[in-house]
């Protein structure tokens, strides 16, 4: 490319909030992007287009993007050909939408997570137009294939396995947001798998509100179990990993398929959200803390040395100081090896919101407080049990802090560092754990 093309090329920024699945949905924004021949620069200032991508399932989230777009404001008056366009979870909301429209009227283009596929032709009618222009569908059309993506990361990749959810948790506005769940065709995701790893990828991490009720929507006879053996079979792929699985829908198929298949990781994200069966009740979980318990027991008998990580939500409407003690207990109990912990936040439009007893903020941070220290205490004991144990790491580049130190992943899931030369990035090393601490590890390389 020469450099006056360069030149003239435009550029855009992505900020992108929240989970996995938006991470995802930016790389495919990306991809479509680099088709219109746009480049990525990573400072607003230089930009043509700028693109927040949205998450809306706490309210800090929101106020974030507010606040950002508020900043948005001074750079669009010095730069008024630049586009500013606003995508996401956030969207699906009207009211949120409206408050767009009236607080901040120099964003030029709304769009929301079902027409995400449509971007480019927004983004050319946008230009065209005087006004804000908003196209936000409030159902999920079919899965559209074959969207280019450009990945932040080669060596290990997000593969979407399904979309949206049907669970209802009264907590959470995910179900509103990304609308009912739809499977992506087994043959797809293979495809796009194989693609993947002809271009250098080594891990997946398999994407899904609820990756374990994947299949129910299809006409062919195929579970999640059965999507991870398939999976298992292409050549040159090390490590399996998805996310995110509901207890209420694990099968002892898919313990099986983790326990049977090599390349699946040693690792299940289980959020449990709360310990106390009345509280699981009223965020309609479905489960029972002993059906939880009993789950967490068989996964670390069929796959010995499982990490188990969870999500937590304290201070939901209603919550006792007995309730949350049930929590602590659980958490005593499980010991798990990473924790995504949430103080409770009020989505308007779900029936948690409405509830009364809504719990105090102080009560909440309290909580909070003590709940983090009972998980991380548990955290840094399962992590001890790894002192003088070798573990396969893959190298994923250099620590942040030193660039002699490379830093990767166990399979289960946890931050190793060790000294070693670059020419390891890439590759999955044998290394002997040292100093096991409560957030990471530190070790020695054993052979490669
Ligand atoms: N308040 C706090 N945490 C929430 N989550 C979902 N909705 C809420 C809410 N309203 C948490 C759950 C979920 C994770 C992705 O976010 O723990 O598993
Ligand atoms: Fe939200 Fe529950 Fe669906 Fe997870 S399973 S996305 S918490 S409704």
């Amino acid at each position: 490319m020469n450099t006056e093309n360069t030149l003239k090329q435009k550029r855009y920024f992505i900020a992108t909030y929240g989970c996995q699945m938006n991470e995802h949905d930016s790389e495919k924004l990306a991809g479509m992007l680099s088709n219109m021949n746009y480049l990525e620069c990573d400072n607003k200032e230089e930009a043509d287009l700028i693109i927040f991508n949205t998450c809306c399932v706490r309210e800090n989230a929101e106020l974030k993007v507010y606040g950002n777009l508020g900043q948005l404001k001074a750079l669009k008056k010095k730069k008024p050909d630049m586009i500013i366009a606003v995508c996401g979870c956030m969207m699906q909301q009207a009211h949120v939408v409206e408050y767009i429209k009236k607080k901040h009227p120099f964003v030029d283009l709304i769009f929301g997570t079902h027409n995400l596929h449509n971007f480019p032709v927004l983004l050319s009618n946008c230009k065209q137009s005087e006004s804000m222009l908003v196209e936000v569908w409030d159902e999920e059309g079919e899965i559209i294939e074959g969207l280019p993506s450009v990945r932040k990361y080669g060596l290990k990749a997000f593969v979407t396995i399904m979309y949206g959810c049907n669970n209802f948790c009264t907590y959470c506005i995910v179900p509103y947001t990304r609308g009912r769940e739809r499977s992506r065709d087994p043959e797809e995701i293979l495809k796009e798998i194989k693609e993947l790893v002809e271009n250098g990828t080594k891990e997946v991490t398999l994407l899904g509100q609820n990756v374990n009720s994947y299949g129910k929507s299809l006409e062919e006879d195929i579970d999640f179990g059965g999507l991870l053996r398939r999976i298992n079979e292409i050549d040159g792929l090390e490590r399996i990993r998805f996310m995110t699985s509901h207890p209420k829908d694990i099968s002892e198929n898919l313990i099986f398929a983790i326990r049977d298949c090599e390349k699946v990781c040693e690792h299940i994200h289980l959020p449990v959200q709360a310990g106390s069966d009345n509280i699981l009740k009223v965020m309609n979980r479905k489960y029972t803390r002993e059906q939880y318990l009993k789950l967490v027991n068989d996964a670390k008998v069929a796959v010995p040395g499982i990490s188990v990580t969870t999500d937590i939500i304290v201070g939901f409407p209603g919550e006792t100081e007995e309730d949350f003690e049930d929590t602590l207990d659980l958490v005593k109990e499980v010991k798990y090896d990473n924790s995504f912990t949430f103080i409770y936040s009020i989505r308007k439009g779900t029936p948690a919101a409405e509830m009364e007893e809504q719990v105090p903020e102080d009560v909440k941070h309290n909580r909070f407080n003590r709940l983090l220290e009972v998980l991380n205490k548990g955290v840094a004991e399962r992590n001890s049990e790894l002192k003088n144990k070798v573990v396969e790491v893959l190298v994923e580049g250099v620590s942040k802090n030193d660039e002699n130190v490379l830093t990767g992943r166990t399979r289960t899931n946890k931050v190793v560092n060790f000294d070693g030369s670059k020419d390891l990035i890439g590759k999955l090393c044998n290394i002997k754990i040292t100093k096991p601490r409560t957030f990471s590890l530190f070790g020695e390389l054993v052979d490669k």
